[in-house]
């Protein structure tokens, strides 16, 4: 089990104010920004590039949690590190050789990380597992924030837990989608670790309690 890391989804941010939204994660104490890349072909939306990245690195020391959500990122993924990305999870479902992919990220110094969508099942990254840093379970289908959690992904969050512990591996287990202080605790008891957080967090009045409550509920969680 690793520590609870929170980290809020600049989707849910305002985009006329990118700069604001970096310092209000800063302030609410999170851990780490989540930045969603759609590509309008492997999501139905289009949001922002590696320049996105790039403009804000030197707004925050905070990690940079760069979920790509386009079609053969490996077109992508060596201007993403360039940008200054930390951490760089694709999906499985839009690549062929995504252990290549892996590898590229990683000899680059950078984490790895596999997302998964709602419909695929564990199986697929069974093979992957021993190479990663961070599985990503989607509990939306991705592409837009505001969406509603859907129960059966954490049961694969659950199997997912397991299967590392049974396996001695240690990568990160993060979830994304439909995460309020409703869905944490089970999400948390299924064994996530880095919860992505948009529309609880920039739809709150008060970010900083959210997060906080985030982190209270992990610390009196145990994972079942
Ligand atoms: C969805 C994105 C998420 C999204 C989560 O496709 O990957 O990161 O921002 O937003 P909420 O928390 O509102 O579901
Ligand atoms: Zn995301």
């Amino acid at each position: 089990m690793n520590p609870l890391f929170v980290a809020p989804s600049l989707l849910s941010a305002d985009f006329s104010d990118m700069g604001a939204a970096v310092r209000l994660i800063e302030s609410a104490r999170a851990d780490w920004i989540h930045l969603d890349v759609m590509d309008g072909r492997f999501v139905p939306n289009l949001t922002f590039g590696p320049k996105m990245v790039a403009d804000l690195r030197p707004l925050s020391s905070l990690p940079f949690d760069v979920h790509l959500m386009t079609l053969e990122p490996e077109a992508l993924i060596p201007a993403f590190i360039e940008a200054g990305a930390d951490w760089i999870t694709f999906h499985v479902e839009a690549t062929v050789h995504a252990h290549r992919h892996v590898e590229t990220i990683r000899a680059a110094g950078k984490k790895a990380g596999i997302a998964i969508v709602p419909s695929t099942p564990l199986s697929v990254i069974e093979e992957l597992l021993p190479f990663l840093d961070l599985v990503l379970v989607m509990t939306v289908d991705p592409g837009f924030g505001g969406q509603s959690l859907i129960p059966s992904c954490l049961d694969k969050t659950r199997r997912l837990s397991r299967l590392r512990m049974e396996r001695g591996l240690s990568f990160r287990i993060s979830v994304d989608g439909g995460i309020n202080g409703e869905t944490a605790p089970k999400a948390l008891s299924a064994g996530a670790e880095v919860l992505v957080v948009g529309s609880a967090f920039f739809g709150s009045d008060a970010p900083a309690a959210e997060v906080a409550g985030f982190k209270a509920l992990a610390a009196r969680s145990t994972v079942v």
